[in-house]
Order: structure tokens, then C-alpha cells, then sequence
């Protein structure tokens, strides 16, 4: 190494410890001093995949906080589930069978919540899937799929859903991204390019918005690490339990009524995209191998409980 490749990975080191430092006491002070939560009563929150998972989760949890939820997935009996699960509690909720894959299904189901329910006011893009193979093990028709469900789906919903909020200068957009959609991962490549395609959206509409002056309508991305809800089981990081679905349930809709752009689960994780670029890919290298990142799918089964061969 050059005395000058060494003069710039020190200074690129010092500016890595002053932004985390400054990030830290941002943390700190808004932990001391926690921004308000806005009310959700009475919005009307769309959520995709609400039929299980994460989906079921926020359906649940934004109900009990006051709004209607329009419950959106492709499996019928889990979609109905979550609808009554609410109900029984007394929530209102009601159930649309949308394939989030095909944009003309996308637009027929918005098309039915307005007539029926109203305009949304909240919408969650979370449907998601994962083919969890090496990409030259991933079929051609899955590959697609991914992209379809966990990027293309936000452009039409959010075609669909976001010029009322626009009018009204009120709304909230909220996508379901990934910790893969901050960093690349071995197993994970096309789910990883679609997470960073729906991240990447994210943050367009966001500035967008922003310099559309309308300051009433929120973006908010989550990128949470493996959660266990079924999707990755059998994945797995070194000295890494998987996050409860429930406590990602609870930073999700606090990130929301508090109009938090960027959600990373678990925190630490944001360390490592912020390495990015500023410390030689050797090195991050090595911390993604000393965190088993590019292993992690090796024993990934989902929720089939087998991994499929080609
Ligand atoms: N589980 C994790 O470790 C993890 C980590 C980071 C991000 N995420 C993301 O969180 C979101 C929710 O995942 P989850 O863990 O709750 O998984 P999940 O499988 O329980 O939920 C996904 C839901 O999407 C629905 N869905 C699938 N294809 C669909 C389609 N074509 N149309 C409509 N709905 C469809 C499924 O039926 C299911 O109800 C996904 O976007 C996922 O990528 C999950």
C-alpha cells in the first residue's frame, strides 16, 4: 500500500467515525426526545400480502389503532383470515384477492377499493417472495416473478393510489424493501436487484414529493435483516438471531406515525451500507464474511421446509 492510498483510507476512516458519530448523537437526542406520533384513526391503510406474515401483523396492528384496513393477497383463506382475525376484534377491514404480479389485476382491485371502500390514505407495499437459489439456478419465470411482486407491483399501486393523496397533499407511502436491498448478497441476487429496485423507487417518489411541495404525503422504506415469519427459514447469520416478527411490526408503525423515511432492522445492520464506498471492498469483504452474509442462504429451505432443485 502507498503512503497515499494510506493518507486516503485514514481520512475516508475519519470521515466514516465523524458521520457516525453525528448519526449517533441524532440517534440519541431523538431517543431522549422521541418526535411525535401522528394519528392514524380513521385512514384508510391498504396493505399487500396482508395474509400472512408481516402483512397480518401491521393489518392487526393498524386496526387497533383506529384505521380501516384494506386487506390485498393472492392466497384467498390467509387474506380472509387476517379480514376476520380484525373483525373479531372489532376492527373494520375488508379482503380483495389481488395477484400484486400482474398490473392489470393491480388496477381492477384499486379500481373495486375505491368504488367500495374509499381513497387510500396509507398504502404498504409488503407483498413479497423469494426464489432463495443461486442465480444461475433461479428459473427464468421466477427471476421474473420476483421482480414483478417485489418492484414493479409499487409502481402501479402507487400509480393507482398516490394521486389522490397528491391532491389532497396527505398520504403516506410505506415499501416493505430489505436489508438486501442495501447490499448484495450470494443467494439472494434477484431478490436482492429487486430490493434495491423498490428502494430506489422509493426514494425518486420521495424527492419527487418533495419537490412537488407536497410536504403532507411521507415515504417510508423498512430494511430489516431475516425475520422469522417462515420466509427464510433455515437462513442464517453467525451470532445473529432472526428478528420477532412482532417487534418489526411495532418499529414499523411507530417509523410510520413518526414520518420516518429509512427503518434499518436491526440498526447495526445500517453500519455495514454505510462502509460502503468509503472503506476498500477488501475490507468490507471481510466484514461480510466475519458476519457469514454470503453463507447465509446455504441452508435456506423457506416455507415449502426443502430447497428445490433446479
Ligand atoms: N421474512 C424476512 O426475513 C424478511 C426480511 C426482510 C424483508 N422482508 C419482506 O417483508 C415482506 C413480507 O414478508 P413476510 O416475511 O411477511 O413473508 P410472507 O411470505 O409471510 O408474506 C408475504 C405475503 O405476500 C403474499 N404474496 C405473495 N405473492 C403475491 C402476489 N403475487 N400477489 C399478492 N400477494 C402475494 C403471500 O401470499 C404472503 O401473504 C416481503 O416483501 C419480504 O420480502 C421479509
Amino acid at each position: 500500500m502507498s503512503l497515499l492510498e494510506g493518507i486516503v483510507i485514514t481520512f475516508r476512516f475519519g470521515v466514516l467515525m465523524m458521520m457516525s458519530l453525528i448519526a449517533g448523537l441524532i440517534n440519541l437526542l431523538s431517543f431522549i426526545f422521541p418526535p411525535g406520533k401522528k394519528s392514524v384513526s380513521g385512514e384508510i391503510v391498504l396493505i399487500t400480502g396482508a395474509g400472512s406474515g408481516l402483512g397480518r401483523g401491521m393489518a392487526l396492528s393498524f386496526a387497533r389503532l383506529g384505521a380501516t384496513i384494506v386487506a390485498w393477497d393472492i392466497n384467498k383463506e390467509g387474506n380472509e383470515a387476517t379480514v376476520q382475525m380484525i373483525r373479531e376484534e372489532g376492527g373494520k377491514a375488508s379482503g380483495f384477492v389481488c395477484d400484486c404480479s400482474k398490473r392489470d389485476d393491480i388496477y381492477r382491485a384499486a379500481q373495486e377499493v375505491k368504488s367500495s371502500v374509499g381513497h387510500v390514505t396509507i398504502l404498504i407495499n409488503n407483498a413479497g417472495i423469494v426464489t432463495g437459489r443461486k442465480f444461475l439456478d433461479c428459473p427464468d419465470d421466477l427471476i421474473q416473478k420476483t421482480m414483478d411482486i417485489n418492484t414493479n407491483a409499487h409502481f402501479w399501486t402507487t400509480k393507482a393510489f398516490l394521486p389522490h393523496m397528491m391532491e389532497q397533499n396527505k398520504g403516506h407511502l410505506v415499501n416493505i424493501v430489505s436489508a438486501a436491498g442495501l447490499m448484495g448478497v450470494a443467494g439472494l441476487a434477484d431478490y436482492c436487484a429487486s430490493k434495491f429496485g423498490a428502494l430506489g423507487f422509493a426514494e425518486s417518489i420521495r424527492s419527487e414529493l418533495s419537490i412537488q411541495g407536497k410536504s403532507g404525503v411521507h415515504v417510508t422504506c423498512v430494511c430489516p435483516s431475516f425475520i422469522n415469519t417462515g420466509m427464510f427459514n433455515g437462513a442464517e447469520l453467525k451470532n445473529t438471531t432472526m428478528l420477532g416478527p412482532d417487534d418489526v411490526v411495532r418499529e414499523i408503525v411507530a417509523a410510520v406515525q413518526r414520518n420516518q423515511f429509512m427503518l434499518v432492522l436491526p440498526r447495526s445492520t445500517a453500519v455495514f451500507n454505510n462502509l460502503k464506498g468509503l472503506i476498500p471492498q477488501s475490507l468490507l469483504d471481510r466484514s461480510q464474511d466475519a458476519s457469514g452474509m454470503h453463507h447465509s442462504m446455504d441452508g435456506w429451505v423457506g416455507r415449502q421446509g426443502t430447497k428445490k432443485e433446479k
